[in-house]
């Protein structure tokens, strides 16, 4: 078989799909990312890329780039070295059908790879996952993204990541592909979606939000059951809380917001997106594994509120400060909407 040093990612998915149920992979920019190539920013390509310094890893995340992972060694005080904290197998052959993937099974066998089995993929650990979600500072030294540094703070028992953001394991096979004769073997399996706030309903699944009046506060009570701060990941994202109060005739007499999320600032003390920024000027975030109780006045007159759950990937202030017209950005995306009698 030749070999393809120069293949391209799409079809290195087409190669595993044939045996591999489609198991991935949207190639997606991150918002951040697509913020600074919206800008024209160079530093944030710069950044971006660094991180995931692998010819592979140029257009996403494909299958290799986790599966080719060895051995890791991540130094927690440095931060998540991408790359620099992971020793591939056997680099030159990874498309040829001498390469080894590495996976959880001890007892795969595959006619197109070899298989061996590791720990960073077995279980429930995040160490697979803090190779590159674990922390990173940007160039002015200044900590942009701490999403497992959040992980081992928060945390209330050695959780990962895979069952929120992958799926719980469930019956199923890792390769359609069977021996002559055979049928493949019947596995635990775990889908492949990384699930975000774009693609999934993981807000409603792991944050609660209740809202009722307490004398004269409407009180709207948050819990965040992942393991990190929401919002969490490159700190553009907010997560905005909105409280409507109508009179007996549904005419709005007031509203309210709370927005979980973080400002950023430059040298001038302008607003900035993270990889940019001097300074966290501000963090509303919410800790990992907590409630909180937000209050809202209730005015006169009120008799229903109307309260939603909204996210919008960058805030409208930033978006307005960097003059961002692309409809993408300015949209705020609802995902929960409740209304109650006072
Ligand atoms: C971001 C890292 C990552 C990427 C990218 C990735 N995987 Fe995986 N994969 C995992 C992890 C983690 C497991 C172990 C899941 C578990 O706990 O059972 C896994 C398990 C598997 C397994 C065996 C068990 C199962 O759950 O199916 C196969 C086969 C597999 N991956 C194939 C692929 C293919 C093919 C691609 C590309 C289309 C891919 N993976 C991309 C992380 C990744
Ligand atoms: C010709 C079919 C075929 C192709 C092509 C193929 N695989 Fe596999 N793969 C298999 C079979 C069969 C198994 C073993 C399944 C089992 O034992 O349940 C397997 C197992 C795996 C495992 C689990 C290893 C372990 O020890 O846990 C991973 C990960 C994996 N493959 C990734 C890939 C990736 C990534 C590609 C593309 C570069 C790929 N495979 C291409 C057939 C294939
Ligand atoms: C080799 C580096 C790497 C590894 C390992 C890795 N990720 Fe990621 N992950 C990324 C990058 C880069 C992005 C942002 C780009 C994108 O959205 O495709 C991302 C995005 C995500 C997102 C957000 C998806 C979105 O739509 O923005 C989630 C959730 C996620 N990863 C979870 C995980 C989990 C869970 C693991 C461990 C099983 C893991 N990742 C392992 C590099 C990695
Ligand atoms: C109990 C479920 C749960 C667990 C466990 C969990 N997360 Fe999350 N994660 C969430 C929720 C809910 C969000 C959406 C909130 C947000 O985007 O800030 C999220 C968001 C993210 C994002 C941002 C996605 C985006 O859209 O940009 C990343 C990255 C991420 N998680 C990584 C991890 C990693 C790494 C781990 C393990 C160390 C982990 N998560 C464990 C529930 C979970």
């Amino acid at each position: 078989m030749r070999k393809h040093p120069t293949m391209i990612l799409d079809e290195v998915k087409i190669k595993c799909a044939q045996c591999h149920n489609p198991r991935l992979l949207k190639q997606k920019v991150s918002n951040e990312e697509k913020v600074g190539l919206l800008l024209g920013d160079s530093s944030t390509k710069k950044t971006f890329h660094s991180m995931l310094e692998n010819v592979t890893m140029k257009n996403g995340i494909n299958c290799m780039v986790c599966h080719n992972i060895d051995e890791i060694h991540l130094d927690k005080a440095k931060g998540s070295g991408g790359m620099k904290s992971v020793k591939f197998g056997p680099q030159g052959t990874m498309f040829g059908p001498q390469g080894t993937m590495f996976g959880p099974f001890a007892d795969a066998v595959s006619p197109y790879h070899k298989t061996e089995q590791r720990s960073h993929f077995v279980g429930d650990t995040p160490t697979l996952c803090f190779v590159c979600h674990y922390s990173q500072k940007n160039d002015h030294g200044l900590e942009v993204y701490a999403t497992g540094k959040e992980y081992d703070k928060f945390k209330v028992e050695e959780e990962g990541c895979k069952n929120c953001h992958m799926s719980e394991r469930f019956k199923g096979v890792a390769s359609n592909y069977a021996p002559a004769g055979g049928d493949p073997k019947e596995r635990m399996v775990r889908k492949h979606r990384f699930a975000s706030v774009d693609n999934s309903n993981i807000l409603n699944d792991y944050v609660d939000v209740k809202g009722r009046s307490q004398g004269d506060k409407f009180v709207l009570t948050v819990t965040n059951h992942a393991p990190h701060k929401i919002s969490t990941g490159y700190g553009l994202r907010e997560i905005i809380l909105k409280v409507t109060f109508l009179d007996k005739n549904d005419k709005e007499l007031a509203r309210k917001r709370y927005v979980l999320g973080k400002k950023w600032t430059d040298e001038e003390g302008k607003p900035t997106i993270p990889h940019l920024a001097k300074k966290l000027v501000k963090d509303t975030s919410m800790a990992g594994k907590s409630t909180n109780a937000y209050k809202f006045p209730i005015p006169q007159g009120a008799v229903y509120a109307t309260y939603s759950f909204s996210y919008r990937l960058v805030s409208e202030g930033l978006a307005k400060e960097m003059g961002i017209t692309d409809p993408f950005f300015l949209r705020e995306y609802t995902f929960s909407e409740m209304r109650v009698h006072l």
